[in-house]
């Protein structure tokens, strides 16, 4: 029997210079194209919340809408969207954010969370952790309370996980 790890480390396709030069991309279409694996990494993430009100799963645009909707249902939870500007129709708060292969700026719509709702930030994947601190930034401006931010992989050399903590958010990895 193979562990959840090798489990899913197995099931992630590596791209060396994509997007850029020097990047080396971990693709997790492979893992959501096997069903054991899918199947295995939301148990994974939602298994700590089991029992536990969680209000809404925000999701990162575009690999934790897929993630994000998945925990979402496992917990009964309602989903937020959150989007890379331009993209959401109606009242919004906006942040400026950088990654590491560039800069960009996100929104969610206002309305999306209320005071006190207990949230948990969804992503497939935390590298220099600069995209889920502009969520978390957005859903506490709205006053959400992040219960924690889930991933998949954590690219740990990037600092990510540490950016995260160091602003009071309890960080879920499944791989590194
Ligand atoms: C990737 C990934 C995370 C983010 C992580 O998304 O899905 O959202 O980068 O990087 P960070 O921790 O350094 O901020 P990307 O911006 O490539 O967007 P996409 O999912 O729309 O392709
Ligand atoms: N894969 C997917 N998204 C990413 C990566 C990666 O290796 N690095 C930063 N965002």
């Amino acid at each position: 029997k193979t562990s959840l790890e090798d489990t899913l480390l197995a099931a992630i396709r590596t791209i060396p210079d994509y997007p850029k030069p020097g990047i080396l991309f971990r693709d997790i279409t492979t893992l959501l194209g096997n069903a054991r694996a899918f199947r295995r990494a939301v148990d994974e993430l939602v298994h700590p919340y089991a029992g536990t009100k969680i209000d809404k799963i925000a999701g990162i645009e575009a690999r934790g809408f897929i993630l994000g909707g998945a925990i979402a249902h496992q917990l009964s939870a309602g989903f937020i969207p959150i989007r890379k500007k331009g993209k959401l129709p109606h009242d919004t708060v906006r942040v400026a954010y950088s990654l590491e292969y560039g800069v960009d700026e996100m929104e969610m719509h206002k309305d999306a969370v209320k005071e006190g709702e207990k949230v948990i930030l969804v992503d497939d994947l935390i590298a220099t952790g600069g995209t889920a601190e502009g969520a978390t930034r957005l859903l506490r401006q709205m006053g959400a309370d992040i219960v924690a931010a889930c991933f998949v992989i954590d690219l740990p050399d990037l600092g990510g996980r540490a950016k995260l903590e160091a602003l009071g958010v309890e960080v879920r990895t499944l791989i590194a």
